[in-house]
């Protein structure tokens, strides 16, 4: 059966106000692009072409507005809303009866990935994936992530969500794969401290059924989330030198190759 894409475009961005008071934080520009745009690219870029757009209920129909059906770009998107930012890995249960038992791949609506081989690495990924996959990336303060402990083979031993005591600089990204279990798993979860079901907790639970495999992007992708004022700069920053110096574009949904 093929993977489905989630793409979570919900939250509230308090990080962002005064920006997000009328509007969805992922409806914001990347420089020349709505920041929604960035997370679609890559699940076409991954060979998914049947994608769920969960939104609050708020912002819903700008983003079918935006974006529509998807025909236009060989896709199929849908809508659902998350009507209280409960956590991410509330995700899978508002998916549950679209994905109908299908695997899935899900994406936060404000991560941004770039990097050579990136197509393929994602093709392999979604493909290959058992049980559950996670994409690590180097930061530098990793205390605002979650983070992975690692042993010597590179296998994940578990995942602390925001540690206050430094693990690895190994940060677990907003793009994770889960076989057709992830939905049930949630129903387990019980709401965190902060009232919300973790996607750590999830994680973790594939870690402890020896399901999970790491896929470490080296120095050659960057990885932004794009949440705070400095970073929505950055990103923009970034994809207008590279599309200026480079000759290229990122995220051109009208010429991304959809049969590959
Ligand atoms: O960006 C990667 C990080 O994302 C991971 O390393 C962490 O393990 C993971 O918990 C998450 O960290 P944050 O706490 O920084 O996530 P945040 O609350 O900022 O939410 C990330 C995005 O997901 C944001 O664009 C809003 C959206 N979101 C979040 C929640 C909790 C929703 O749409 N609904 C939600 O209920």
């Amino acid at each position: 059966m093929t993977r489905k894409g989630i793409i979570l475009a919900g939250g509230e961005g308090t990080r962002l106000l005064p920006l997000t008071k009328d509007r969805s934080k992922q409806l914001l520009p990347i420089y020349n692009k709505p920041m929604i745009y960035y997370p679609l690219s890559i699940l076409m870029l991954g060979g998914v072409k049947e994608i769920l757009i969960i939104t609050t209920p708020r912002d819903n129909k700008e983003f079918r507005n935006l974006l529509g059906d998807g025909s236009q770009w060989s896709l199929s998107i849908s809508y659902e809303e998350q009507n209280n930012p409960n956590g991410i890995a509330q995700s899978l249960l508002i998916a549950e009866n679209w994905l109908k038992g299908s695997s899935s791949v899900l994406l936060l609506g404000d991560n941004f990935f770039f990097g050579h081989g990136l197509p393929d690495l994602l093709k392999n990924t979604f493909n290959n994936s058992n049980g559950s996959t996670v994409f690590l990336h180097n930061v530098a303060d990793p205390s605002r992530y979650g983070v992975a402990n690692i042993d010597n083979n590179k296998n994940i031993l578990d995942i602390v969500e925001k540690p206050s005591e430094f693990i690895s600089n190994w940060a677990v990204t907003g793009l994770y794969c889960y076989d057709q279990d992830a939905s049930n798993y949630v129903k387990e979860i019980e709401p965190s401290n902060r009232g919300e079901l973790e996607i750590t907790d999830l994680n973790n639970r594939y870690i402890s059924e020896n399901k999970m495999q790491a896929q470490f992007l080296g120095q050659g992708y960057t990885w932004l989330d794009m949440g705070t004022h400095e970073s929505l700069l950055e990103a923009s920053n970034f994809v207008k030198i590279i599309e200026s110096r480079q000759g290229i574009k990122i995220a051109d949904l009208d010429n991304i190759p959809i049969n590959e």
